[in-house]
């Protein structure tokens, strides 16, 4: 995420351009390049951001403007996430890029003692949200939450930027659904897979049988990445959170379950006989789970697009409201038919047939 451009292979823009903002000569730190490449300087106190970014799928450069005064100090808002054991106040980290302490936490215990004191590992989404959610921290100058160490309480120490229900903004559609990047928790944090663990406690009447081990394997995020704690129904703390569908070592973008694991024969599990009415299109068209239920709402430099992380279907005349995508024509099916018309057949579809 944060490494130096002598390092060969690294810097992915191209400076030859006439388009390029600055030479190659006054970057100190170049940031990401999977999708996007932006850069940093230093004046010799501090690291400073340079005004352009590169976008990989476009091959071209797009400068980043802002005013004299509100010039982006990078120890205020963006080292937060993409550095450990930062000092917002001098700007001094301990580490570039993401470490294994960012999700840890601080474990040089755990090192002076060979092993013995014990290391934070737990597949909490509030480590992820650290830095995959928008706010600011409490006293509202820093864009990430200081102070929060995994483990704690990420609500104590970052105001997150939620949205405003029924009006689009910068970073949400008026649903509800993210428009900005990197709001992956607040989003999780709405949808049922929050939710798993707690649906087997709070107000369940037995109807799936009575609670027992066997059910973790599916509602319980800590049974699910650590089977071999063996943790039982009284011990688990987590629903399906980001470690259970991501690889945390590693592959972060190859799925760790996928949603066959859990649902193995359709959506579902508990009802097999409501499958037979959920899908209308054929095999052939090989639609994912994913497409219909995590569209893609976010853009990216005009030409990539990140899936929605609340598993909630945006129908077409929800989408027509706010001008943004709907889940009935992802990468591009059924493009030829309006919003009207979409959702009728969605109506005379879904209605009837899935929804109870
Ligand atoms: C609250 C945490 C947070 C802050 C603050 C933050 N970022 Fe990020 N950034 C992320 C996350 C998470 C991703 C990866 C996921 C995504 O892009 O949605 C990311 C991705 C990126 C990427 C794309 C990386 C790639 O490989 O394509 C760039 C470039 C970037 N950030 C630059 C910045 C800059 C510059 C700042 C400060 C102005 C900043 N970020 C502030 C969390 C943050
Ligand atoms: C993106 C977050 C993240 C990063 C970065 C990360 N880990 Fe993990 N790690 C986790 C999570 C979450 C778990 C919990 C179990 C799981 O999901 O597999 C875990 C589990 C572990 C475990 C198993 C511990 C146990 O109690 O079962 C070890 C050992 C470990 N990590 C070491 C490391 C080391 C060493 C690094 C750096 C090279 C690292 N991790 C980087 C998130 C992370
Ligand atoms: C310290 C901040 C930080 C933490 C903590 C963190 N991430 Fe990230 N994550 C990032 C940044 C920054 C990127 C972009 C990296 C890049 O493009 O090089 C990223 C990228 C990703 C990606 C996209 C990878 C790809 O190549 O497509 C996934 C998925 C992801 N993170 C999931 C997680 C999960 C799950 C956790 C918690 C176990 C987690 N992250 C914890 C900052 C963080
Ligand atoms: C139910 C499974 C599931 C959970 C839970 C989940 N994700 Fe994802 N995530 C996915 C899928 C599926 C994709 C799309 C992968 C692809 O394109 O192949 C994805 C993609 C991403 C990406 C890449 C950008 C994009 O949207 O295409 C990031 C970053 C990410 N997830 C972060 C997170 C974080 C952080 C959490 C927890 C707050 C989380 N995810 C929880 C399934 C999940
Ligand atoms: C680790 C198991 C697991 C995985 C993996 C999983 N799910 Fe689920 N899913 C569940 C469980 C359990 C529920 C029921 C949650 C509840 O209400 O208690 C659920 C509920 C849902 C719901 C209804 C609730 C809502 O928020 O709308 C949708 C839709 C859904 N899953 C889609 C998906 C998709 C899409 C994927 C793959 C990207 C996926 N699931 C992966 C276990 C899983
Ligand atoms: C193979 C994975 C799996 C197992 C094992 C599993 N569930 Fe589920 N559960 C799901 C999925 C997927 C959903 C969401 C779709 C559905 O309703 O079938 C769900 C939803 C639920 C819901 C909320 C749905 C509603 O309609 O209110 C409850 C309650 C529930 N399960 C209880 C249980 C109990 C109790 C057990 C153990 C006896 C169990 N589950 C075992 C996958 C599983
Ligand atoms: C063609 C689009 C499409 C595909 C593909 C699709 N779904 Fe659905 N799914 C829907 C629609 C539409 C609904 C009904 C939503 C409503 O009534 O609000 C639904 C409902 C559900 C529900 C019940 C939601 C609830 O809130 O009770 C679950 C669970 C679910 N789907 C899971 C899945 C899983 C898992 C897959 C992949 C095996 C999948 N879906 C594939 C469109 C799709």
């Amino acid at each position: 995420m944060m490494r130096r451009p002598e390092t060969p292979g690294v810097v992915i823009a191209d400076f030859a351009s006439r388009d390029a903002p600055f030479p190659l000569s006054d970057v100190h730190w170049v940031i990401g390049g999977k999708w996007e490449q932006q850069f940093m300087s230093h004046d010799g106190k501090t690291d400073t951001l340079l005004p352009g970014a590169w976008h990989n799928a476009t091959q071209s450069w797009q400068l980043v403007g802002w005013d004299g005064w509100n010039q982006p100090i990078p120890a205020e808002r963006c080292h937060g996430c993409h550095t450990v054991g930062l000092d917002p106040n001098t700007g001094a980290f301990v580490e570039a890029n993401i470490g294994c302490e960012s999700c840890h936490g601080p474990s040089s215990w755990h090192v002076e003692t060979l092993g013995l004191g014990a290391v934070v590992s737990i597949a909490d989404a509030e480590a992820c949200g650290q830095c995959h959610a928008r706010g600011r921290n409490r006293d509202g100058r820093l864009h990430f939450p200081s102070g929060y160490l995994p483990g704690g309480d990420l609500a104590a120490s970052f105001a997150f930027s939620e949205p405003t229900q029924q009006q689009n903004e910068s970073d949400w559609w008026g649903d509800g659904h993210a428009r900005s990047r990197h709001e992956e928790f607040l989003e999780w944090q709405r949808g049922g897979h929050a939710n798993s663990l707690r649906s087997l406690r709070e107000s369940y009447d037995g109807r799936f049988g009575s609670v027992s081990e066997d059910c973790l394997r599916c509602h319980a995020g800590d049974a699910i990445v650590t089977p071999d704690r063996e943790i039982g129904v009284d011990e688990a703390r987590l629903g399906i959170t980001c470690a259970v569908c991501h690889n945390v070592h590693g592959e972060l973008d190859q799925p760790r379950i996928d949603c066959a694991g859990c649902h193995p024969s359709g959506a579902f599990y508990h009802e097999p006989s409501r499958n037979s009415a959920h899908v209308p299109c054929p095999d052939s068209a090989g639609v994912a789970c994913a497409d219909c239920h995590m569209p893609k709402t976010i853009a990216i430099g005009g030409a990539v697009r990140f899936h929605s992380h609340s598993p909630g279907i945006i129908e077409p005349q929800m989408a027509a409201m706010w001008g943004m995508p709907t889940s009935c024509n992802q990468g591009g099916c059924h493009a030829a038919l309006g919003p009207v018309e979409l959702q009728v057949r969605f109506e005379s579809f879904y209605r009837s047939k899935v929804s109870r």
